[in-house]
């Protein structure tokens, strides 16, 4: 891939920069299946997103995510506390790095200029960046919320391009969400796959420009 271009990258959040399978921990007390139940947490939470942006509404991902959470508790037949519930939630406000995320941004930012581009609410992605320290390495943390509508619209991809003042041919755009990756390929961004299972590629869509397994290995990828 042509990287010369490339002034600035944009990472999406949960998924990418720290891993969302780490609040199944907090599903333990709950769920005989936490990876289970949480693996459908996590979709129904997308799924509200791509819902309420196709309907033309708008609530913020802490409150779809308490409302995937309601549904994935009835769906599994569990009775959940107010408390229990508020220490799920909790766990998306003390997210887990990707082990090598933090080296790798600290190599990458000498080069780039960084920002995030996320769905999560201003205050997720602020105590969940500060909490991990990971903050420091981002001149932009651009929430969706200030256009109220998730991704893959081209315009969540599009508040990037304003925000960073790059063209979109100069933004590398880094996910591990497929759905994110075909979006902003599709916008017209570089697009970099955050492979780390070895997932199938969706075959809707653009492809990405490069596929890695961690990020450590876009910080070594040669010029
Ligand atoms: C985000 C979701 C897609 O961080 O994980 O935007």
């Amino acid at each position: 891939m042509a990287r010369r271009r490339v002034k600035g990258i944009a990472f999406d959040m949960y998924g990418t920069l720290v891993d969302v399978g780490a609040v199944a921990e907090t599903c333990n007390e709950i769920a005989p299946d936490p990876i289970a139940f949480n693996a459908h947490w996590r979709a129904k939470q997308l799924e509200y997103t791509f819902l309420l942006s196709l309907m033309g509404r708008y609530q913020d991902f802490w409150r779809v995510s308490e409302q995937a959470l309601e549904f994935t508790t009835r769906q599994f037949g569990l009775d959940v506390s107010p408390e229990q519930r508020s220490r799920l939630m909790e766990a998306w406000l003390h997210p887990r790095p990707y082990p090598e995320v933090a080296t790798a941004l600290s190599r990458l930012k000498e080069r780039y200029a960084l920002a995030v581009l996320s769905n999560g609410s201003p205050k997720m992605l602020r105590t969940g960046l500060e909490r991990t320290r990971l903050l420091e390495h981002f001149r932009w943390v651009i929430s969706v919320d200030a256009i109220r509508l998730y991704k893959p619209s081209p315009r969540v991809y599009q508040l990037a391009v304003t925000k960073m003042k790059l063209g979109k041919e100069e933004i590398l755009f880094v996910s591990s969400n497929s759905f994110d990756v075909v979006g902003a390929k599709s916008f017209g961004f570089k697009v970099c796959w955050i492979n780390r299972t070895g997932a199938p590629l969706d075959p809707l869509g653009p492809k990405p420009d490069l596929v890695v397994r961690t990020i450590d290995e876009l910080s070594t990828e040669p010029e």
